[in-house]
């Protein structure tokens, strides 16, 4: 049986911790597929589109095994669309832990046949955030090494 996951989040946008938990999942798991949550309570920065095209060009020398889709509602009911058994999530430092084991334990709940798997996200990108990322490119820093290349052009685009 062919092991399925899927790796949420709100990528506002994506950064190289993401895209480092997400190359390390996509070599655990037979497919990945990538979700992007769409929050209506949330302003974003990037529409859920561009968001989705940037972890798309982003993730385009992984393999086929990757995809990158945008939903709303519940992960454990967008994992179910794709018939995914596990939710992957990254682990910076021990102030996500809190946060991530509630959710790990609310998904479960709701789902008991879909399992979170947290990676440790890799030691050089374990301080990077969207957040801090966005505030970085806002006044005119270089974000190069903290975002993916992709996502580095539109951030610049941006606040040109
Ligand atoms: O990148 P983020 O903002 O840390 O990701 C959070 C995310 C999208 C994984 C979480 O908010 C989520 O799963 N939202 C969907 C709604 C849901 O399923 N809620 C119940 C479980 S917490």
């Amino acid at each position: 049986m062919s092991r399925v996951a899927v790796f949420p989040g709100s990528f506002d946008p994506m950064t190289m911790a993401h895209l480092d938990v997400a190359r390390r999942a996509a070599a655990l798991f037979d497919s990945l597929v990538i979700g992007v949550l769409h929050n209506p309570r949330k302003a974003p920065l990037f529409a859920i589109e561009q968001r989705v095209e940037m972890i798309r060009a982003s993730v385009a020398e992984f393999g086929a095994n990757v995809e990158v889709q945008s939903f709303d509602g519940l992960t454990v009911e967008f994992a179910e669309r794709h018939g995914a058994g596990f939710i992957v999530r990254g682990l910076r430092a021990v102030s996500d832990f809190e946060a991530e084991l509630q959710m790990a334990h609310t998904n479960r709940r709701l789902e008991r046949r879909v399992d979170t798997v947290f990676l440790m996200t890799a030691l050089e990108f374990g301080y990077l955030s969207s957040t801090l990322a966005k505030e970085v490119a806002q006044f005119g820093g270089d974000v190069g090494g903290m975002v993916p290349p992709p996502v580095a052009e539109a951030l610049a685009a941006r606040f040109r």
